[in-house]
């Protein structure tokens, strides 16, 4: 169904993000029939742009980002639903305009007094803007529903993050704030919880008796994309392991949820987040690895080290890398361990979660060639390629046994494939009807925090004396293969 009558008020009306990815993800909402015809879209910013220009601004951004094109027919329709509001994000005044500007869109567009403020600006913003929402009145609920949509970092460490969740909630109810986590939104992530939880042949061996380890990785070939000031405050573990990856590991060790409502899943979700273990400095020295790239080649093209990337100091202690092997101490985890790693610049983009089972129990086989030994596993490739795959032995035709590794192959191509999208659409259509599944909750998020912080304090206090430790377009630092190989196993980069 579409989403309820609302105004979508974007903070950062010009900012990257709108323009990149939420306009486009408004215009394949519309396409698909998913965008209520009772709407509007506010933008507000410090830019002084009447209506028509930011409609005008509105129109290029489309013109330029949108995933499917742009029809003008369909588009001009909700054109004059673009409204602006100039103003600074301190400014009582900008609220009150804001207001103004959301009687109008109920009166003229039929919005209902619902609205969506969506924080698209730098976390730094977050509280000035809650702050003033609350002070105007504008996140009272008796004329419609009001919601937040903020995006992370969510804090940037468990003291932070506290503080955040502690200033937000004196000001506007838990259950009216929408964490967004775009991971959450792609449609493999998404198909975990079907694949687990609607097949009933892979729960039985779903648990420690039957799982030797699993991996979850992160790999990216893109470096930081002049993005060096955002990311010399962050680092890969901030960046990505505290949030995406641990999303990830959530959905891969969680109980099955009694049922489908938001709370009963994300109630699964952090009880996994609460049985990983804070490490202890020596657990941390133990079981982590941080990298950062140096020069390298990607694709035949030599790309500089991360130090030389534009706004990135030339001492750069922040890792571009992480490795962290976790583990998930409860009934049907303990002494399973979870091996997560996240870099920039490796060799290929390649998101993959690998559950690795135990070996048969006995070698029959293994004469037949030490592929013969390989234990089973299953991937479950969530981008580039969107598949799910195990890897089994069969005998090679021949008249003597000889073992060969052969796939059983799922692939989201067999449906056909779908229009492009950002992977925001569903995110949006979701706060857009209330349904707070794929968001993250405050003790989420505070759950996460208290694994990643305890590694951030030993990082931050002991100097990475060997960085950079890898060259871009390798598969990373050589330490976090030792991570796996200590134990006896190793990554399951597929060739
Ligand atoms: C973002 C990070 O959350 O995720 C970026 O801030 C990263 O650094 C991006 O590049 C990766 O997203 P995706 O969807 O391309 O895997």
């Amino acid at each position: 169904r579409p989403g309820d009558p609302c105004a979508f008020v974007i903070f950062g009306a010009m900012g990257d993000l709108a323009r990149r990815k939420l306009l486009p993800s408004l215009y394949n909402l519309r396409l698909n029939g998913l965008l209520p015809r009772e709407f509007a879209i506010v933008g507000v910013s410090r830019r002084a742009l009447d209506d028509a220009a930011y409609r005008d601004a509105v129109t290029g951004a489309l013109r330029t980002f949108a995933t499917r094109p742009v029809d003008d027919a369909v588009w001009s329709e909700y054109a004059e639903r673009v409204h602006h509001v100039q103003g600074d994000f301190e400014d009582p005044a900008t609220y009150e305009r804001i207001g103004a500007a959301l009687a109008h869109a109920a009166q003229k567009h039929g919005t209902a007094g619902n609205a969506l403020f969506y924080l698209a600006t730098p976390p730094g913003e977050f509280c000035h803007i809650v702050r003033g929402l609350g002070a105007a009145g504008l996140l009272g609920e008796s004329a419609g529903w009001r919601r937040v949509v903020i995006e992370k970092p969510f804090g940037r460490d468990l003291e932070s993050a506290v503080a955040l969740n502690r200033e937000l909630a004196s000001i506007v109810r838990e259950e009216q704030i929408y964490r967004i986590d775009h991971y959450l939104g792609k449609e493999t992530v998404q198909n975990l919880m079907v694949f687990r939880f609607a097949n009933g042949i892979f729960e039985p061996i779903w648990n420690r008796r039957y799982v030797d380890h699993v991996q979850v990785t992160v790999a990216e070939e893109l470096g930081v994309e002049g993005r060096g000031d955002y990311y010399e405050q962050a680092g890969a573990l901030r960046d990505i392991v505290q949030n995406h990856i641990l999303q990830l590991l959530t959905l891969v060790a969680m109980e099955p949820p009694s049922t489908l409502a938001a709370e009963a899943v994300r109630n699964e979700k952090t009880k996994v987040l609460e049985s990983i273990r804070p490490m202890s400095p020596e657990d941390v020295l133990r079981n982590t690895v941080r990298g950062q790239y140096g020069e390298g080649y990607l694709g035949g093209q030599k790309v500089p080290g991360y130090r030389a990337e534009p706004s990135v100091s030339p001492a750069s202690q922040i890792e571009t890398y992480a490795a962290l092997k976790l583990q998930v101490e409860n009934w049907r985890w303990a002494g399973v361990p979870f091996y997560v790693r996240a870099g920039k610049r490796l060799a290929r983009r390649d998101t993959q979660i690998s559950i690795q089972f135990r070996r048969p129990p006995l070698l029959l086989f293994q004469e037949a060639g030490v592929e013969g030994i390989e234990p089973n596993r299953l991937d479950i490739l969530i981008q580039p390629e969107e598949a799910i795959c195990i890897s089994m032995k069969a005998k090679r035709p021949g008249p003597s046994i000889q073992l060969q590794p052969v796939r059983l192959d799922f692939s989201y191509a067999d449906f056909g494939g779908l229009p492009p999208a950002t992977g925001y659409e569903r995110l949006l259509h979701d706060a857009m009807i209330g349904d707070a599944t794929l968001f993250h909750r405050a003790d989420m998020v505070e759950a996460s925090w208290r694994i990643a912080t305890p590694v951030l304090d030993v990082w931050s206090t002991l100097p990475a004396r060997d960085f950079p430790n890898y060259a871009a377009g390798s598969w990373g630092p050589a330490a976090a293969s030792e991570l796996l190989a200590r134990d006896g196993r190793r990554w399951a980069d597929r060739e």
